[in-house]
C-alpha cells in the first residue's frame, strides 16, 4: 500500500520516541521507504543508530552537513517525500512548524516542503491543554496539516488525559490514506448531519438529547482527507471545526432540515445526527413562568420533519444516503423497517444498551445494514467506525 513511497519521519523530543521504531518497522513492512531526520533532543530519547538500522537509512540530524548537502540538500530531502510524518510531534516542535521557524534541520525541512504533512503529537496533558498549543494546532489544521491523535489515556509522567501518542497502526493507516486516495471518492460532495438539535421551549430553555458530534466529526476528518468536498451541517457542539470542511452551524431541527434541502443536490449524504423527531408546537416569546397553583407543565409537541427521509426522497437524491440509527429494543424488527421507511441506502446502527452508551463517547459500536443483511462491527473508535463507512461507501459510489 506504500510501494514506491517515500516518507520522511522526523522524530522529535519526548518520551515517545521509541515508538517511532515501531512506526518505522510498520511502515517498512507497509512497501515505504523511510528517511528519519532526528531533532537533537531525540536523541535523549532513542538512539540514531537503532533507527538507521530498522529504517535501514542513513538518520540526517545536521542543517550544516557537508557531506549531507553534497549528497543529497535539504531541500532535495523535503522535496522528494510523499510524505512527511512528525512522530512524536513535541509541543515545542509544533510551535516552531506553525512559527516558521527553522533553526535546526528538522524545522527547516518542515519550512521548505510543499507536500502533505501527518502530525502525530505526543505530550503531557497540560502541555496538550495550554492555550499556546491548541491555538498553533488550530493554526496548522488550518494551513491543511493532518493531525492524528493524541490519544486519551495514562502517561508515562503519571498523569491522566489527552496527550499520549496515537496508536502506531492508526497512524501507519491514516498515511495509507493520505498518500492512496480514492478515485471514486475524490471531489464527490458529502453532505453530513451530525450533533444534537436544541428545540426551544422559550428563549431560555430547550429540549436536546446527549449527542456530542464527535461520530459525525470523525466522519468529515476522514471524508476531507480522502479528498472529497465536505459540508458538515452541525448541531450545537463543542467540538472544533472540520480544517478542510465548510461547516454549518445549526441549533434546531428545522435549521438542519433548511440547510440540509438547500445543499442539494450532493453525491453523498450521511446523516449521523441525533435529530428530535419532536419540537414543541408553541415555544414562549416570553420565559415561561412557574405556575404556583399547579405541579404540572404540559408542553405540546409537534413533528419535525425528517431529514434523513426528505433527502432520500429529493428529486435530486444524493446516489448514496446512509443513515444512522439508535435503538434500544427490537433492534433487527425496528431497523428493517426504518431502512424502508427513510428509503435509505444503508443505516449504521447504535444498539444502546447499560453497557453500551455512545452518546458522547470516543468509542462505537455498530452494525452495518443494508437490504442484504446486517454486518456487526467491533467495538472500535469513532475514526475507525468513519473509516469502515468509507470503505463501504467506496464500493457502493
Ligand atoms: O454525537 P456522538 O456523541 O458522537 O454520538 C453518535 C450518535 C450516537 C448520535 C450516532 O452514532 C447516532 O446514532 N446518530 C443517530 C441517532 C438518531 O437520531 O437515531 P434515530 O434512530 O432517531 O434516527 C434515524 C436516522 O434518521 C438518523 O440518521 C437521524 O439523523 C435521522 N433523522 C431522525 C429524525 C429526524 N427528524 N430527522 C432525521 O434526519
Amino acid at each position: 500500500m506504500l510501494k514506491n513511497k517515500t516518507i520522511l519521519l522526523i522524530i522529535t523530543g519526548g518520551i515517545a520516541a521509541y515508538k517511532s521504531l515501531d512506526l518505522i518497522r510498520r511502515l517498512r513492512e507497509l512497501g515505504a521507504e523511510v528517511r528519519p531526520v532526528m531533532t537533537k533532543s531525540s536523541a535523549q530519547f532513542v538512539t540514531p543508530l537503532s533507527v538507521s538500522a530498522l529504517s535501514e537509512s542513513k538518520v540526517y540530524g545536521e542543517l550544516f552537513s557537508l557531506t549531507d548537502e553534497s549528497e543529497m540538500g535539504h531541500i532535495r530531502l523535503a522535496r522528494e517525500a510523499d510524505l512527511i510524518i512528525v512522530c512524536p510531534a513535541s509541543a515545542d516542535f509544533i510551535t516552531k512548524i506553525c512559527r516558521g521557524i527553522g533553526d535546526d534541520l528538522a524545522s527547516t525541512l518542515m519550512l521548505a516542503a510543499d507536500t502533505k504533512m501527518l502530525i502525530a503529537p505526543a505530550m503531557n496533558v497540560k502541555m496538550w491543554e495550554n492555550g499556546a498549543t491548541s491555538d498553533n494546532v488550530r493554526t496548522l489544521k488550518t494551513r491543511g496539516h493532518h493531525f492524528v491523535g493524541p490519544d486519551v489515556g495514562s502517561m508515562a509522567c503519571g498523569e491522566i488525559g489527552a496527550g499520549r501518542l496515537a496508536d502506531i497502526e492508526e497512524i501507519a493507516q491514516k498515511s495509507v490514506r493520505l498518500l492512496n486516495p480514492s478515485e471514486k471518492l475524490k471531489d464527490k460532495h458529502v453532505l453530513i448531519t451530525a450533533g444534537p438539535t436544541h428545540e426551544p421551549i422559550d428563549p431560555v430553555r430547550y429540549m436536546a438529547n446527549n449527542s456530542s458530534g464527535k461520530q459525525g466529526h470523525a466522519i468529515a476528518v476522514a471524508c476531507v482527507d480522502a479528498g472529497m468536498k465536505v459540508t458538515l451541517v452541525m448541531g450545537p457542539s463543542h467540538l472544533e471545526d472540520v480544517p478542510g470542511a465548510d461547516v454549518i452551524h445549526v441549533s434546531s431541527a428545522l435549521e438542519m432540515h433548511e440547510a440540509c434541502m438547500g445543499l442539494m443536490p450532493a453525491d453523498v449524504a450521511i446523516c449521523c445526527a441525533a435529530v428530535a423527531d419532536w419540537r414543541p408546537e408553541s415555544p414562549g416569546k416570553q420565559k415561561i413562568k412557574k405556575e404556583e397553583n399547579t405541579d404540572h407543565w404540559d408542553i405540546r409537541f409537534i413533528k419535525n420533519p425528517d431529514i434523513l427521509r426528505d433527502l432520500s426522497m429529493h428529486k435530486k437524491r444524493p446516489k448514496v444516503v446512509i443513515g444512522f440509527a439508535a435503538e434500544t429494543d427490537k433492534v433487527e424488527a425496528n431497523v428493517k423497517q426504518k431502512l424502508l421507511k427513510k428509503n435509505c441506502d444503508a443505516l449504521v446502527v447504535n444498539e444502546i444498551s447499560d453497557w453500551h452508551d455512545p452518546f458522547g463517547s470516543d468509542n462505537n459500536q455498530v452494525g452495518w445494514v443494508t437490504n442484504k443483511g446486517h454486518e456487526p462491527w467491533p467495538l472500535i473508535t469513532k475514526q475507525e467506525v468513519a473509516q469502515r463507512l468509507l470503505d463501504k461507501l467506496e464500493e457502493m459510489i
